[in-house]
């Protein structure tokens, strides 16, 4: 099998083939989520456990509805009135969910890190649902599906990342993935909201949108995260829609057939025009919520054959995983 992986923390691990292999069982999956019957039991007997250290509308809901599909037992632990407000740490919360046995643990963390962290200290496979600026993978993962399907290709596309790149992990997932699958990666945004060390990144980078956007396969937007900044980042949100907010004017420096994309939560009227985001001709952000929930039903049927794989061995060698 092409995917070994044990857990999934981040896209910067992963080789290109485990990504194709993903997408492709990813496929299938969106084919059983269009169906009449949304089931299959490749999870059955398992558990799930979503732990959302930061609010989430679809991630925790796609992740929910993935196990569910796939027959798991899901829980949805409640994290801001969770032992942690009391002074526990994060170590202790995971050492005490992991004597109750899960198989699978989603993890959304304010913190760079935790979620590597957490998942030193478990032994199920664990999946990072976003840890602070670090890494998004399921997002990435789901954005490469949907850009594919829309494409017909996942290489030597032109895909401008466009905005609040400073604070995002959706972008730094997506710069990796949409690298290691050789395509052409531009980021745009005001100087104040780009990276430090961005030239390693191997993207090209612009402070306009109209240069940034010339001839562009994928105009990718993101969200303005004002939770992450601490003050005078921009000028003012009317300045910065008329520079940076993606409207049809600087749309159409894009090429004629170029797809629009946001992760959400949008903030229309900030970094996208609303018409440009409802506008079914071009926007796919609907199908990427619908990517959504079946690259997570892949990621986890993958994780949860190599954790199968893994305590079979273990069993045969008479040891506990
Ligand atoms: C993103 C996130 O949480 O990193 N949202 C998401 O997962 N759909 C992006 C964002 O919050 O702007």
């Amino acid at each position: 099998m092409t995917f070994r992986a044990q857990h999934l923390l981040g896209i910067e691990h992963l080789h290109p083939t485990e990504i194709t292999a993903l997408l492709d069982l990813a496929d299938s999956y969106v084919d059983l989520n269009r169906g009449a019957v949304k089931h299959s039991d490749v999870l059955a007997g398992m558990t799930q456990i979503n732990m959302f250290f930061e609010n989430s509308t679809r991630t925790q809901a796609s992740f929910e509805l993935a196990g569910k599909r796939l027959g798991a037992d899901v829980m949805n632990m409640a994290m801001q009135a969770s032992s942690i407000k009391k002074g526990e740490t994060l170590i202790d919360t995971a050492l005490t969910l992991n004597a109750m046995h899960p198989d699978l643990l989603v993890v959304r963390h304010p913190h760079s890190g935790a979620v590597d962290l957490l998942a030193q200290k478990v032994n199920c496979a664990v999946l990072n649902a976003g840890d602070g600026r670090h890494e998004h993978p399921t997002q990435a993962l789901l954005d490469a599906l949907t850009i594919r399907r829309a494409k017909g290709r996942l290489h030597r596309l032109s895909i401008a990342i466009c905005g609040d790149i400073a604070h995002s992990r959706v972008a730094r997932s997506n710069i990796m993935l949409l690298g290691k699958m050789e395509n052409r990666v531009r980021l745009i945004a005001p100087p104040t909201l780009m990276p430090s060390g961005v030239q390693e990144f191997g993207v090209e980078v612009f402070d306009n949108m109209q240069e940034g956007l010339q001839d562009v396969d994928v105009v990718m937007m993101l969200r303005l995260q004002k939770e992450r900044m601490d003050g005078g980042f921009i000028p003012s949100e009317r300045e910065y829609f008329h520079r940076y907010g993606l409207d049809a004017q600087k749309l159409a420096f894009a090429k004629p057939d170029a797809i629009v994309m946001h992760p959400g939560p949008m903030n229309r009227g900030v970094e996208i025009d609303g018409t440009i985001a409802d506008d079914i001709n071009r926007s796919v952000i609907q199908e990427q919520v619908e990517m959504g929930v079946a690259v997570r039903m892949a990621a986890m049927d993958l994780l949860a054959r190599n954790l199968r794989d893994r305590r079979a061995g273990a069993s045969e060698a008479g040891v506990m995983v």
